[in-house]
């Protein structure tokens, strides 16, 4: 008899993954989570893929030491296009990771028409070529790769709304292509959602991978024989998150923002692990 609930992982740099954790706490309010975020190593989205690499395995591998989990989601796409063949050779649990959602974008847009939004490392990925070729290939698709939308993300944990001007300008190519699906391509654009339906409100669809993570987590936990119990709530509702863990200092009004993104959590830790 397993001691715990079914426990899942999830990475990220920051808060972004968060908006993945919700989907997953909606799908499987049975699963107990554990949040890292590299904060000490944001954003990923301008460092070198074998610094992204690094700072990834050996962050999992140090906390899994510590906290035993079911399955590890990389709930970031800038790290995902990386750093799964290297997670997946040496882990011995499930790996999930997150690929911005050009296919269910593609099946959306009546106007073949996306736009896709993800950070300036994503955007450039060789993978995000292949992903647009073999499910977009029929699209006019319009790439944004803008540094300042993951930094205005987190800066809503202090409460500081994204300087809508300047959101405004970097979203100008979608609006000037007409584009009427836009695919969130990183982590954390959800949290910024409010803002950019009101910036673009021309665009219909807004795609994101959460939903599909939580499935693809579902999966796992079924092939072990779980799901039943994740799929049932019999925890305490503050505690979706039993653990947070930042890299960095964790940021100060950070147990707020995840109730309000609907991650509660019961205890925060800065500083760890270590590297
Ligand atoms: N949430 C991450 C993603 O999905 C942010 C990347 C970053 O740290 O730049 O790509």
């Amino acid at each position: 008899m397993d001691e715990h609930a079914p426990r899942v992982l999830v990475f990220d740099s920051g808060v972004g993954g968060l908006s993945v954790a919700a989907c997953i706490h909606q799908a499987l309010p049975g699963a107990e989570l554990v949040y890292l975020a590299d904060n000490a190593g944001f954003p990923y989205g301008n460092k070198p893929e074998h610094v992204v690499i690094d700072r990834c395995c050996s962050l999992i591998e140090e906390c899994l030491r510590q906290i035993s989990c079911d399955v590890i989601v990389i709930a970031c796409n800038t790290a995902s296009t990386v750093v799964l063949p290297h997670l997946r050779a040496t882990m011995k649990i499930p790996v999930v990771g997150v690929v911005p959602a050009v296919k269910p974008a593609a099946a959306c847009s009546l106007n073949r028409k996306v736009g896709l939004l993800a950070t300036p490392a994503t955007i450039k990925r060789p993978y995000l070529d292949k992903l647009i070729h073999d499910f977009a290939g029929d699209c006019e698709v319009t790439r944004v790769g803008n540094p300042n939308l993951v930094r205005w993300a987190e800066e809503l944990v202090a409460g500081t709304a994204p300087p809508l001007a300047e959101l405004s300008e970097a979203m100008a190519p979608l609006r000037h292509s007409g584009v009427d699906t836009v695919v969130l391509g990183c982590t954390h654009y959800p949290l910024l959602l409010p803002w950019l339906r009101r910036i673009l409100p021309e665009v219909t669809f807004w795609v994101e991978s959460g939903e599909a993570i939580a499935r693809r987590v579902a999966y796992w936990l079924e092939q072990a024989g779980r799901l039943s119990q994740a799929e049932r709530f019999l925890g305490i509702p503050e505690a979706v998150v039993v653990q947070a863990c930042f890299t960095g200092m964790a940021p100060a009004e950070i147990a707020l923002f995840m109730a309000e993104v609907g991650t509660p959590v019961a205890s925060v830790k800065s500083s760890w692990p270590k590297l």
